[in-house]
């Protein structure tokens, strides 16, 4: 099965595609035939330009760019990788958490800058993680995994999602609820239509006084102007892992001290990769022997 993929994906599974062509979807530029297998990374498919296309498979749990719902009805089937980068992400959360709460990237900063001295400044004290409230949105495979890591922190724990669920890792919340008596909130929903946005400026404002944003999941679950005015304001803070569009960041985030920001590396381990390119293959192999593919998506956006 020849195999378009828009990059070459990390890991020593992507070796073992016989027939693939690293291309990116920008240096598409006519129809492809003989093509019936493609890679991506969250990222819109071409259908019009693969007229023999069986299978996407998405290096990626998220698939909010592909065009889903347009693949199904042409009958090509579309996998994920989800499972194997919870641990990477919910790290990567945990990891904003901390630096959000501490105030680790503006010690780092006083360090480079030869301002040590200013450390003893009532200004440039923290809040203590521990003890505090973290509010999960979104208590699936990630959310249930950055649950796991509160214990060691002896974090209150609140979680929101659409369907409630009996579970001892953290206690029930409606959304509005859970923002206001959180101390950190962090986000792990997919985008959907009905998320996003969803964090918007009337919800923002309901943040408790230097609450802390955590955003791993997606950009576009927060109304990006509205934070940006609220940051830039200096009432909360923020760690920013995903952007409205990446990779932009809004310029007025650059100079500020009250976000981190990182360049969408939720998944960003040796680990997850290899382990992702690794499900990619076997997706590819299964629909080209004509089996169920391992991880498909059933509905998207
Ligand atoms: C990216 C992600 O897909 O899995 C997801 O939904 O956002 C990430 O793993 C990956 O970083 C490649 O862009």
């Amino acid at each position: 099965m020849r195999v378009l993929a828009t990059r070459r994906y990390p890991g020593p599974a992507f070796d073992e595609l016989t027939d693939v062509e690293v291309l990116p979807l920008a240096a598409l530029d006519g129809p492809r035939a003989d093509v019936e297998g493609i890679v991506v990374a969250n990222e819109l498919v071409p259908l019009d330009l693969l007229p023999e296309l069986r299978v996407v498979a998405n290096f990626g749990v998220g698939y909010d760019r592909i065009g889903v719902e347009a693949c199904h009805a042409r009958g090509v089937v579309v996998t994920n990788t989800p499972g194997v980068l919870d641990a990477a992400t919910a790290d990567l959360a945990f990891a904003l958490i901390l630096a959000t709460r501490r105030r680790v990237v503006e010690g780092d900063r006083l360090v480079r800058s030869g301002g040590w001295g200013r450390s003893w400044s009532e200004g440039t004290l923290a809040e203590e993680l521990t003890g505090s409230t973290l509010g999960i949105v979104g208590l699936g495979r990630i959310g249930s995994a950055v649950a796991r890591r509160a214990r060691g922190f002896d974090l209150q724990v609140l979680y929101t999602q659409r369907t409630r669920v009996e579970t001892e890792l953290a206690d029930y919340r409606e959304l509005d609820d859970l923002l206001a008596e959180s101390d950190v909130v962090t986000l792990h929903t997919p985008l959907t239509p009905e998320t996003e946005g969803f964090i918007d400026a009337r919800r923002l404002g309901l943040l408790r006084d230097g609450a802390c944003l955590v955003n791993t999941a997606r950009g576009e679950l927060v109304d990006e102007a509205a934070l940006v005015a609220e940051l830039v304001f200096g009432r909360i803070r923020a760690g920013l892992d995903v952007f409205a569009a990446e990779p932009h960041v809004p310029t007025e985030l650059i100079g500020l001290a009250n976000v981190v920001l990182t360049p969408h590396l939720g998944s960003a381990t040796r680990q997850a990769r290899k382990a992702m390119t690794r499900l990619v293959v076997d997706n590819l192999r299964a629909v080209e022997r004509g089996d169920p593919p391992l991880t498909p998506v059933s509905a998207g956006r």
